[in-house]
């Protein structure tokens, strides 16, 4: 997929860490020099230290999660502008090596869709049959880190989020008859598998949109017969009201908010909420400014994500629907992780 720099994050979606930068607080600042100079000294430490760690053949479970709870401190304790300054120098250390060694990182890194954080990505941490070459096909080094790094806290909440997205497309289904269901930026929509309500034939459909064409064939050639239907669109799209979608007893996005600023958040909020019918339910799932993996992310695996607090949740809400129509809450999962966002259009009323 060929870069087009032109674009915002709310049209083709072509999610890079230099777009996401320059939508980022970093963008308008410039970094002071002296500050520069001494965070790079102590990344120049941190990194060196997980070098050695490697060439001395340590467990690298360890080397990979003091290197991760360095570079978080490190990122915590820098200025935006300091810490995007920091990113391309620990990118080009030689310990990056090592570490691209994991499949997980490196298909990251990599990008072989041409943007961050595809379906296939999240099928190497969700640990989906579907990636079992990739992993199987990576070196010793590579299947150690992937050890550690597929059971990092933010890899496991990855996983209990699937499971909650099959979970509340079951309840939406428990309490209507021939619930409809629409997933905004599907990915490979994984979380159907896990689904009973699909298993016996609950549910009346189930659309799935995705601005990657190769991931809507693959729900489609994955879930064929299922009732589940995958078609290409963007949120730009959704933002423009360019699809005759119907309406759903549920609209979710999972693994979108994480790319999306503030402002296209509660735009595609509003537009969701014109696909809720009255009683229907939008979820909304965000990587949590809690989070411990966001160094390591941003540097070594160049995926950067917009976290998010349950208050910037709560915002989120509040700007997009009138709360005497909605009955909303917002909530964490097990390790806090991610935060979830959940409005439910009330039955009488508004909208
Ligand atoms: C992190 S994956 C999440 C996949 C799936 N929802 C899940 O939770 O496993 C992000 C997905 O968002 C899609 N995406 C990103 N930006 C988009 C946009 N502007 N419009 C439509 N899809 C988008 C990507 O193609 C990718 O499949």
């Amino acid at each position: 997929m060929a870069l087009n720099q032109g674009l915002k994050l709310d049209e083709h979606s072509l999610i890079t860490s230099k777009l996401m930068k320059k939508h980022g607080a970093a963008s308008a600042d410039a970094a002071d020099a002296g500050e520069l100079r001494i965070r790079s000294a102590e990344l120049a430490l941190v990194l060196n230290l997980a070098e050695q760690g490697f060439i001395r053949k340590d467990p690298a479970a360890g080397v990979v999660h003091n290197l991760a709870g360095r570079l978080h401190e490190l990122r915590r304790k820098a200025s935006p502008a300091v810490w995007q300054e920091l990113i391309p120098i620990a990118q080009e250390h030689r310990v990056a090596e090592y570490l691209l060694a994991d499949p997980f990182t490196r298909w990251s890194f990599e990008k072989p869709r041409g943007y961050s954080g595809d379906a296939s990505l999240l099928d190497i941490y969700y640990k989906h049959p579907s990636a079992d070459d990739i992993v199987q096909s990576s070196p010793p080094l590579g299947r150690e880190i992937y050890a550690y790094t597929s059971e990092a806290a933010s890899s496991v909440a990855g996983r209990e989020r699937r499971a909650i997205l099959a979970r509340t497309v079951d309840e939406t289904a428990a309490r209507t008859d021939s619930a409809e269901v629409l997933a905004i930026a599907c990915g490979h929509l994984r979380e159907a598998e896990l689904s009973s309500a699909l298993r016996q034939g609950e549910l009346k459909r189930w659309v799935g949109l995705d601005q990657d064409p190769i991931s809507v064939g693959t729900v489609n050639r994955d879930l064929a017969g299922t009732g589940v239907e995958a078609i290409d669109g963007s949120v730009r799209g959704i933002l423009r009201r360019a699809y005759k979608l119907g309406t759903f007893d549920l609209v979710y996005a999972s693994g979108l908010y994480d790319y999306l600023p503030r402002a296209i958040g509660v735009r595609l909020m509003q537009r969701a909420m014109e696909l809720v019918r009255p009683g229907g339910d939008f979820l909304f799932a965000n990587f949590s400014d809690e989070i411990t993996t966001d160094g390591y992310m941003e540097t070594f695996m160049d995926w950067p994500l917009i976290l998010r607090s349950a208050d910037d949740m709560w915002g989120i809400i509040n700007a997009s629907v009138d709360r005497n129509t909605v009955d909303a809450e917002v909530y964490y999962g097990s390790n806090r992780n991610i935060v979830y966002g959940k409005v439910r259009k009330r039955a009488t009323g508004g909208h």
